[in-house]
């Protein structure tokens, strides 16, 4: 069963660890393909995240702005959702309607992700599904707008979090990720892969 908070479903342990260590061989894989970049913000300051997607649509930031592209930095089209993370939203969602991304984050030890809302997609009926492996991350709660008070949770390897219905566009964000907390990746950190409908 899920725990709730401001809205948040948030299902811990819904990966057992042979489970992770399969996606995380599978997000190898995503990787190999789509290398990790580091976007950089609107405002010109590079983000502490390293990321990548896969689907037909992966999320970019540049000077531009936000906003989702269907090719790489490198040019190439994005690889393909795999089938056992499109089984993770089956099981999460139980919604027929598939994500078109699946945008993967990955923090090093110091990285961080400030307070935003995820509201670069067309529908906010539909959910975001965040799905965190490796290193335990603070994961901070808000509001549906700017300010007010935020509550924290860890979350763990894992550990699985529905954003959708009325805490669709709730701000969240990550503080810090606690190092060597997990044994799941072998080169220590985080991976956080967001599964959004985009269109
Ligand atoms: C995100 O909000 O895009 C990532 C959340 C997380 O890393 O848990
Ligand atoms: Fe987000």
């Amino acid at each position: 069963m899920a725990l709730t908070l401001r809205g948040f479903d948030i299902y811990k342990e819904f990966l057992d660890r042979t489970a992770q260590e399969k996606l995380a061989d599978t997000v190898r894989d995503v990787v190999r393909k789509a290398p990790l970049f580091r976007p950089d913000t609107p405002y010109g300051k590079p983000m502490s995240v390293r990321m990548t997607a896969a689907g037909i649509y992966g999320w970019y930031a540049d000077k531009k702005g936000y906003r989702y592209v269907k090719a790489h930095p490198n040019g190439r089209p994005w690889p393909a959702i795999p089938e056992e993370v499109l089984e993770i939203w089956d099981r999460a969602t139980g919604l027929a309607r598939k994500p078109e991304c699946c945008l993967v984050n990955y923090y090093a030890p110091d990285a961080r992700m400030g307070l935003h809302q995820d509201r670069d997609e067309a529908d906010f009926n539909w959910p975001v599904v965040s799905v965190s492996l490796g290193d335990d991350a603070l994961f901070r709660i808000g509001n549906i707008t700017r300010g007010g008070k935020t509550e924290s949770i860890w979350l763990q390897s894992g550990d699985v979090v529905v954003m959708g219905g009325a805490a669709r566009l709730t701000y969240h964000g990550v503080d810090r990720i606690k190092p060597d907390t997990s044994t799941l990746l072998p080169k220590g950190g985080r991976i956080n892969l967001t599964l959004r409908v985009v269109k």
